[in-house]
């Protein structure tokens, strides 16, 4: 099996058919996705999955949340980034621009009400860690979400990972009937790629491995 393949096509979606995605598929991709390690083999994931009226009630109420708040995509530092993570950040929202201006729409609300609407996708999966947990079981949702990313597109399906949502979850919570001590780790929007969208030309750069590593021989 070839994984630098999938690896190097797969990259973030934000424009999604309609299409619903058969429940068996979400589920084998599920199946798929929990043989990530985790730490002592927790399988600390829950995942919450959300179809049909109910996502759209779930965007509705994430998009009001975002207008009285008004807590935008953003890296969540709790202290000042490195100039170099910040350069990375400014790089990708400098190559985004032009295809804003292609589907004259503005970046900030494209961005962060897309987001809080799982760019129209018809599967939103948010992934929950219990809050019995420490803090490093984040490596193993982590792990997770990538697997999840990867499969999801071997199997002609489009994914991108919203974080956004869980400045807003309390909220989700509330809506969703999530018991108070889930956390909200991470969501995905998961269909099928509009690949007429301009935005689904995008692809993010990267930084050169060699900025990245440090030998030590
Ligand atoms: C933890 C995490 C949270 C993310 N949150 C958002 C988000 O809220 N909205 C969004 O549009 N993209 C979000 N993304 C997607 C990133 O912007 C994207 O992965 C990054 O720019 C690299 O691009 P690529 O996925 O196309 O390779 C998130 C990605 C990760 C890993």
């Amino acid at each position: 099996m070839n994984l630098i393949k999938p690896i190097t096509e797969r990259k973030s979606i934000r424009a999604f058919k309609p299409d619903p995605v058969p429940k068996e598929t979400i589920e084998a991709i599920l199946k798929s996705a929990i043989l990530a390690p985790s730490a002592i083999n927790l399988q600390p994931w829950e995942f919450v999955i959300v179809t049909g009226e109910e996502r759209e009630r779930l965007s509705r109420r994430l998009i009001k949340a975002y207008k009285e708040k008004k807590i935008s995509c953003g890296p969540g530092n709790v202290k000042p980034m490195p100039k170099t993570v910040t350069q990375r950040g400014a790089k990708t929202l400098e190559m985004m621009t032009p295809f804003f201006e292609e589907m004259k729409t503005d970046l900030n609300q494209f961005i962060n009400e897309g987001s809080c609407n799982f760019y129209g996708a018809p599967v939103a999966i948010l992934i929950c860690l219990d809050d019995s947990f420490p803090k490093s079981r984040l490596v193993d949702i982590g792990l997770v979400l990538g697997y999840l990313l990867l499969i999801a597109h071997e199997y002609g399906l489009g994914t991108c990972p919203i974080g956004l949502i869980t400045a807003y979850e309390d909220e989700i919570k509330e809506l969703l009937n999530i018991p108070e001590n889930k956390m909200v780790v991470i969501g995905t929007a998961l269909g099928y790629p509009d690949l007429k969208s301009p935005i689904n030309r995008f692809r993010s750069p990267r930084d050169d491995i060699g900025n990245l590593i440090r030998w030590i021989e």
